[in-house]
């Protein structure tokens, strides 16, 4: 488990005095001393993505953050999903009471889809579904057993673990929470910032202990938002060119430090993929003062001339990233423990 700067500010009012910027904002790194391994929908790579299992063996395996995805139900409750639509990562095609919700639409990335939407189910709905594996190649022995959990459940499930009598106080776990598409659902008329606020601050006061969060999306006017409305560190995430496929151009790093902590790249943008030689872009954000979090590693998904997954990782931290998303914490945290010795 790491040992993070925070542990030195283990009261509310302690975090505040001791890593709060004046105007109440906590800064990039408040959190960590070294590089943060942040749990991708969970420890996916062995469970159901973004189910409470798989976020608590994630928590198990000794990752600093777990990576919820947010979608808000027709109700306007925050559920975790890693896209808004259902039916590569749960069972309801097997519900034949939905099969007419299955709606057509186009993607903030321009994609048209037909699919069935978060935003047109209640939770109660949402509730009668189950996670499946949504990725080809991974166990799918536990399709079916688990929930669609709520941000609130995922926030009490942080809070009991990060709870004053957890007997290894080294082990304090946040939550690096994601806004899915974040101006459709402004254009439902949803309010997300606000439901996020809501979520957190009635966890801390529900849990009576502080939240630890990174708040993450692609679309930069909900971190702008976010800003004046809550403290945590901001990340804006960004595709490498030509990923999108409305060809849309990265942020650049000058234009991200102006409102927000920490950039998330496409992991290409800071090692090159053939030779896994640094790009510079990691160097490049960590002078304007950005955390720099790459994304995504997979054991079963590497590049072919790094030997084992643990090399990738080392090649981004090498590269200068801060942090990184994966799939298999239990690898990023040996990467890291790793990472660590050889640069003592
Ligand atoms: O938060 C960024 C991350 O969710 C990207 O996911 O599956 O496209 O690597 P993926
Ligand atoms: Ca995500």
């Amino acid at each position: 488990m790491l040992r993070r700067l925070v542990l030195l500010c283990l009261s509310l009012t302690a975090v505040q005095a001791c890593s709060v910027m004046p105007d109440g904002h906590i800064p990039a790194g408040a959190y960590d001393a070294r590089p943060i391994v942040i749990a991708h929908r969970g420890a996916s790579g062995y469970l159901p993505e973004h189910t409470l299992a798989a976020y608590a063996l994630a928590v198990e395996m000794g990752a600093d953050f777990i990576e919820p995805d947010l979608v808000l139900t027709k109700d306007g409750v925050l559920v975790a999903r890693h896209d808004p639509w259902l039916s590569d990562s749960t069972n309801i095609s097997d519900h034949p009471e939905f099969a007419d919700r299955k709606t057509t639409l186009v993607s903030p990335e321009g994609q048209t889809l037909t699919d069935w939407f978060v935003w047109d189910f209640t939770l109660a709905e949402i509730k009668t579904l189950r996670a499946v594996q949504a990725r080809n190649g991974r166990d799918k022995s536990h399709d079916g057993e688990y929930e669609i959990p709520t941000f609130s459940e995922i926030l009490d499930l942080v809070a009991a673990h990060n709870a004053p009598d957890n007997s290894d106080p080294v082990s304090l776990v946040g939550v690096y929470a994601e806004t899915k598409w974040p101006g459709h659902h402004e254009a439902l008329g949803f309010d997300m910032a606000g439901a996020l606020t809501r979520e957190i601050r009635s966890a801390e006061v529900r849990n009576a202990s502080t939240v630890f969060a990174y708040i993450q999306s692609f679309e930069p006017a909900i971190l702008k938002e976010l800003w004046s409305e809550m403290n945590f560190p901001l990340v804006q995430l960004v595709y490498p060119e030509g990923y999108r496929p409305d060809g849309k151009p990265n942020i650049s790093l000058e234009e991200i430090a102006e409102y927000a902590d920490g950039v998330g790249p496409y992991k290409s943008l800071v090692i090159d993929p053939k030779t896994g030689a640094s790009t510079g872009y990691a160097m490049r954000a960590r002078a304007l003062g950005l955390e720099v979090h790459p994304w995504t590693f997979r054991d079963d998904d590497k590049p072919d001339q790094f030997a084992t997954p643990e090399d990738e990782i080392r090649a981004v931290l090498n590269a200068g990233a801060t942090g990184f998303f994966t799939d298999f914490a239990d690898t990023g945290v040996r990467a890291v423990n790793d990472w660590m010795a050889e640069n003592e």
